[in-house]
């Protein structure tokens, strides 16, 4: 039986960077994980580039139930920390758009950081270890692994969320918490693609890979950035975004042609072009196979000079409030992250240790805080994973 300070369950970005913390502290700290290598969901990230922090995070760009949960923890390691220890390891980086920063040359410059800084703050990690059983029958934790038993006066959980399972991702952290009787926000996938049916998914299929700038709301939330035709559906950044808030039944509005005054462009294109048809007009406009197949679509047919100014507004209007209702999305398979998780209502936003169970923590994406898109889910696991690591 090993006696540990701190036992972390989860090599991954947020269990990492709270055992660095904790090391650095004078505690004897272990990570176990089951995956062959540590930090796998890192390696692949932002396209094996690592879209590692955001220059604006803050709290808006956080989904919770409750959405001043993480005002603390990222107000206490901040991206500016994340870069400033980037900086530290001579990690060459640069910002790609919307204030994300990537590595130059790969993520696996950030796992390498991580690893180096775990072990001259003298803490261990151990892989392909599973978990078989957690239980706490004194003031200690025992974890019962295939490599032996463990014992740990605090008990880290930092094992993500269930998205991309074929990596080892699991629902772990959801069924422990519910093993010592807290609750966990149903949790679902996003950061996903979205799917369609019928003559929707016929249409996306047909333009499947052509791109373009758009702006994608649903209610009052809008993202305007790429988006992509798939063979199933839609996807790109503007849709990943927009999944984390879309509701099941409900329409999103697409907004093909953002910045444009599309009436004002049709009226004079009928002016100088009298005799074009409203299709190759709206070529010019749009994607030619996508102003093709709009076109059809949306019955936008006949010659400029013969369409009122109402038939060019509704034309406009077709294209720039395009609504069309997702039947669903992609699912964990592909979901870049998982919403909901252990309700944080259970948690210290200051510690994340649950209030009622002494010396347990939850970190990461295992905690119902989900980033947007662009380096925030990281920063999450940077912040949450410090400030345990202060208090383990
Ligand atoms: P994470 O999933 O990183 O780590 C959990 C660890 O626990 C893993 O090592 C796993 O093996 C281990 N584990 C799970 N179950 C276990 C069990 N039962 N027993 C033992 N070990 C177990 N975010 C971002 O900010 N910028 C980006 O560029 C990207 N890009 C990106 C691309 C793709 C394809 C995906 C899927 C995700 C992203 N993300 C991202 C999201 C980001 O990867 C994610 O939010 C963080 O990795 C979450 O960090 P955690 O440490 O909480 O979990």
């Amino acid at each position: 039986m090993r006696d540990l300070d701190v036992l972390v369950l989860g090599g991954g970005a947020a269990g990492l960077m709270c055992a660095i913390e904790a090391g650095k502290r004078g505690r004897k700290v272990l990570v176990i994980d089951h995956a062959k290598r540590p930090a796998d969901k890192i390696r692949i990230s932002g396209g094996g580039r690592c879209n590692f922090t955001n220059l604006h995070a803050g709290p808006s760009n956080f989904l919770s139930q409750n959405p001043r949960f993480c005002v603390s923890a990222l107000k206490r390691y901040t991206q500016h920390d994340f870069l400033d220890l980037v900086e530290k390891h001579r990690i060459p980086w640069h910002e790609k758009t919307l204030g994300q920063l990537f590595c130059d040359r790969s993520a696996k410059d950030i796992i390498q950081m991580l690893l180096d800084e775990l072990e001259a703050a003298g803490g261990q990690l151990e892989l392909e270890t599973a978990i078989t059983a957690v239980s706490k029958p004194d003031d200690r934790y025992s974890v019962a692994t295939s490599k032996g038993p463990l014992r740990a006066r605090s008990l880290v959980v930092a094992t993500g969320g269930p998205s991309i399972p074929k990596m080892g991702a699991t629902g772990f952290g959801y069924d422990l918490a519910k093993q010592f009787g807290l609750n966990v926000v149903t949790p679902r996938a996003a950061l996903v693609p979205l799917t369609f049916s019928d003559a929707n998914k016929d249409l996306c299929g047909r333009l499947s890979g052509v791109s373009l700038d758009a702006i994608v709301s649903f209610g009052k939330t809008a993202f305007q950035e790429g988006l992509l035709f798939t063979h199933r559906g839609l996807s790109g950044p503007s849709i990943l975004q927009i999944s984390s808030y879309w509701q099941e039944g409900q329409p999103i509005a697409v907004n093909l042609l953002p910045g444009s005054d599309v009436l004002s462009t049709l009226k004079n294109a009928r002016q100088e072009t009298p005799k074009q048809d409203l299709k190759t007009a709206l070529g010019q406009l749009l994607p030619n196979r996508l102003a093709e197949e709009l076109a059809r679509a949306f019955q936008l047919t006949g010659r400029l000079a013969d369409l009122s100014d109402k038939a060019l507004q509704r034309a406009a209007d077709q294209l720039s409030r395009w609504q069309l209702t997702p039947v669903g999305t992609e699912g964990y398979r592909t979901a870049e992250v998982t919403l909901g998780g252990v309700d944080t209502k259970e948690l210290s936003s200051k510690t994340m240790e649950v209030t009622n169970v002494p010396g347990l923590y939850f970190i990461g994406e295992a905690v119902d805080v989900t980033g947007h898109l662009g380096g925030f889910n990281f920063q999450w696991a940077w912040s949450s994973g410090h400030a345990a690591g202060q208090v383990v």
